[in-house]
């Protein structure tokens, strides 16, 4: 008897074990193609709520090149990687523009749009179009590395997985094939428990016949994360304060939040407040009480960031109400999309009731 290929064993797995997703449902290469923006570096979980959304707002290709970018940021607020949504909304203006409406199904045309890696790419033109590009996300790095019993550390760009994957991958359902070993990784070629016994294809494991599973992938040396030490200030006219909105390009690009900045070495935290305020909006103000302290994490690096109430001197000259700056209510904050770091320093006003008094 012919036995099965790793392929064959793979995707009889997957039918019958595989995770059923909201995006599994539909051959929509618009919604595939947004799940796979949200899912890079975002766990499914966290995903599916968000996903579900976005469709119920903005459920064709046209309704988001039709939309305003706030819009769009506000419901990716909390998400992250807020770049992926600018440029997924500059994606799809794109095809609606130059591509007469129709997600272009060439790689080089696909890959060519804002955003769009040899991940996004390579996932969308599977699962949607059925063509044999191979998928390799942290998941399936994890399942290769011990597949292969690779020695190094491996980095993204490792192009020895991909060609490996490309001998394997199925052709006639190559998206089910790169989404079984996404499931394979998340469900059984766990990072701590891997529940060898369970899988599939644990007769091709190089590591799992050698008993060496545990000591793959092999981890590559982090760098420490610096940490820094940021200071806030809420500003207030009356009832209402000042936010301002970050520049479109860059970390956090077009989210809302206090001004503020880094202190500089051997700066006092209320220096700082002072100066950045001033260089930031050219207000003098007055520092008050203490909102509070929060601790955030990012990729590359981790904050405390401190929050002051503060009052204008002089009155309010920088009265800039430009579109980068606003004056709004505690109440209006909704209508803005902020930084997590942002949402937990309103959790402590909250639970002060905004109170500015010492
Ligand atoms: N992570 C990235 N893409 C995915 C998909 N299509 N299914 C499950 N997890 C994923």
């Amino acid at each position: 008897m012919k036995s099965l290929s790793f392929s064959e064993k793979l995707l009889h797995w997957y039918d019958r074990k595989g995770r059923e997703l909201p995006w599994r449902g539909t051959k929509d290469p618009f919604r595939i193609w947004l799940s796979e923006v949200m899912l890079q570096q975002t766990q499914v979980e966290t995903v599916i709520p968000y996903y579900e959304n976005w469709l119920e707002q903005f459920p064709t290709l046209e309704s988001v090149a039709g939309s305003e970018r706030d819009e769009l940021l506000k419901m990716w607020e909390g998400l992250g990687y807020y770049s992926r949504c600018r440029n997924f909304h500059e994606a799809c203006r794109l095809v609606q523009n130059k591509h007469a409406g129709e997600i272009p199904t060439e790689w080089s045309d696909f890959r060519a749009l804002p955003g769009v890696g040899d991940y996004t790419a390579a996932a969308v033109l599977s699962i949607a179009f059925q063509q044999p590009y191979p998928v390799v996300d942290g998941n399936v790095r994890r399942v290769m590395a011990r597949l292969m019993s690779y020695g190094e550390p491996a980095p993204k760009g490792t192009t020895l997985f991909k060609e490996q994957l490309a001998k394997w991958i199925n052709s006639d359902r190559p998206g089910d094939f790169n989404q079984a070993m996404m499931d394979l990784g998340s469900e059984v070629c766990k990072r701590y428990t891997p529940h060898c016994s369970a899988c599939p294809v644990a007769q091709h494991c190089h590591s799992k016949q050698e008993g060496t599973v545990g000591k793959f992938p092999v981890k590559s040396v982090k760098k420490p994360r610096p940490h820094k030490i940021v200071v806030a200030g809420i500003i207030w006219r009356g009832e209402k304060f000042l936010i301002q909105k970050r520049p479109a390009k860059g970390l956090l690009g077009g989210l809302w939040e206090f001004p503020g900045g880094k202190v500089e070495k051997g700066e006092s935290l209320s220096d700082a407040l002072i100066r950045e305020i001033e260089e930031e909006t050219g207000l003098a103000v007055a520092e008050g009480k203490k909102v509070g302290a929060i601790n955030h994490s990012y990729t590359h690096f981790s904050i405390t960031l401190h929050l002051y109430h503060c009052r204008p001197l002089n009155g309010i000259q920088s009265n800039k109400n430009s579109q980068f700056r606003r004056w709004i209510s505690p109440q209006q904050r909704s209508q803005f999309a902020f930084p997590r770091a942002t949402h937990k320093l309103f959790e402590i006003l909250e639970s002060e009731a905004w109170r500015t008094d010492a």
